[in-house]
C-alpha cells in the first residue's frame, strides 16, 4: 500500500515511521527542506535507540528507512493510495492543500487529515469528491501512542471509513470511530484538564511545578499538565484549545489562556523550541527554572 504523508514534523514524521514498521511504502512531503532533514535524522535515532533497545535488528531498521522517501512536490504523492495530512492547524491552509493534492491523486485515494480540532466536513468541502475524506487522528508520539480516533464526516462515504478503520487496524493500532465535533473524543475530555491548571496557575494558588508534580504523583498521571503542553507544543495546544473554544459558541469551559497565548506568541512552544513552561537540554530532558 502507497501512502502519502504531508507534513513532516511531529505528527507527520511519527505517522510515517508508523506506516513504514507496517510495511507501506511511505512518501513524507514537506515544503520545508530543514523539516524533511530534521525527520530523516530523527527517524535514523529513534531506530538506532530501538537497535540498543533490543526491540528491532539492523536489517528492520533498513526495511523502514528503505519504505520512506523524502519529497519536495505535493505531486509526488499522485500514487498515494492513503494521504494523511498533517500540517499546521488552519482550516484555509489545509483547504488549498487538499484542493490541490486532489488534482494529482487518483479516484480511489482515500485524503484523510490528522486534525486534532477542525471540522473534518469544512476540510471535506473543498474536495470534489467530498466522499473521500475522513479524520484519521494520531496521538503524540504516533509510534508509541495505542489510540487512533478515525472521525467520518457527513460527507465520507462508508466505503472510505471501513477501509480507513481496516488500514488503521492493520498498523497494529486501537481504532476508536467519533462523530465530527470539535476535539473529538481526547482532546475534548483534555481541554478542562490543561484549561483547569492554566487558571489555577494564573489564579496565583500554585506555581506550575507544584501543579504538575500534584497530579503525577496523586493523579497518576505520567505528564503534568505543564510538562505535556510543552510536550504537544504550546502553539498547537493554544490553537486547538482556541478552535474548540470557538467551535463550542464561547463555552467557557473551553476558554483558553492568556499565559499559553504569550508563550506561543514569544516562541516558547515548548519541548521543540527548547523553551516552554520549562527550559530543556539538548536531549529533550527538562531544566527545572
Ligand atoms: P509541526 O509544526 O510539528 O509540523 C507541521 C509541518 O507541516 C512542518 O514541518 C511544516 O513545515 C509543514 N507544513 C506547513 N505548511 C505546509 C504546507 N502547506 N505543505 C506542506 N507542509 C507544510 O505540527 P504537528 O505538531 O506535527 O501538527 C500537525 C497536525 O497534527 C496539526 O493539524 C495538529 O493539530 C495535529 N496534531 C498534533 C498533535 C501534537 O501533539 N502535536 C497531536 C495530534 C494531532
Amino acid at each position: 500500500m502507497k501512502i502519502g504523508i504531508i507534513g513532516s514534523g511531529t505528527m507527520g514524521s511519527g505517522i510515517a515511521q508508523v506506516a513504514a514498521t507496517a510495511g507501506c511504502k511511505v512518501k513524507l512531503f514537506d515544503t520545508n527542506q530543514s523539516a524533511l532533514d530534521k525527520a530523516k535524522a530523527a527517524l535514523d535515532k529513534i531506530l538506532s535507540r530501538l537497535i540498543e533497545k533490543d526491540r528491532i535488528d539492523g536489517d528492520e531498521k533498513i526495511r523502514i528507512q528503505s519504505n520512506i522517501s523524502y519529497v519536495d512536490d505535493l505531486k509526488d504523492l499522485s500514487d498515494s493510495d492513503l494521504t494523511i495530512e498533517a500540517i499546521v492547524e488552519n482550516l484555509d491552509i489545509k483547504k488549498k492543500v487538499f484542493s490541490e493534492l486532489e488534482t494529482y491523486v487518483s479516484e480511489h485515494c482515500i485524503i484523510a487529515s490528522n486534525t486534532s480540532s477542525l471540522s473534518i466536513a469544512s476540510i471535506a468541502a473543498s474536495l470534489k469528491r467530498p466522499e473521500r475524506c475522513i479524520g484519521i487522528h494520531f496521538f503524540n508520539p504516533a509510534p508509541l501512542m495505542q489510540l487512533v480516533e478515525v472521525i467520518p464526516a457527513i460527507q465520507t462515504s462508508k466505503e472510505v471509513l471501513e477501509k480507513s478503520v481496516k488500514i488503521i487496524s492493520d498498523w497494529k493500532k486501537i481504532v476508536a470511530v467519533a462523530k465530527d465535533t470539535p476535539g473529538f473524543i481526547v482532546n475534548r475530555v483534555a481541554r478542562p484538564f490543561y484549561g483547569e491548571a492554566l487558571r489555577i496557575y494564573e489564579e496565583g494558588i500554585a506555581d506550575f511545578i507544584t501543579i504538575d508534580e500534584s497530579l503525577k504523583t496523586l493523579g497518576g498521571f505520567k505528564m503534568g499538565p505543564f510538562e505535556l503542553m510543552d510536550f504537544i507544543g504550546n502553539d498547537v495546544n493554544y490553537t486547538v484549545t482556541e478552535t474548540v473554544f470557538t467551535a463550542f459558541y464561547f463555552d467557557p469551559r473551553y476558554k483558553p489562556a492568556f499565559t499559553q497565548k504569550r508563550l506561543a506568541e514569544a516562541g516558547y512552544l515548548g519541548r521543540k523550541s527548547g523553551k516552554g513552561y520549562y527550559n530543556y537540554d539538548k536531549s529533550g530532558g527538562i531544566i527545572i527554572p
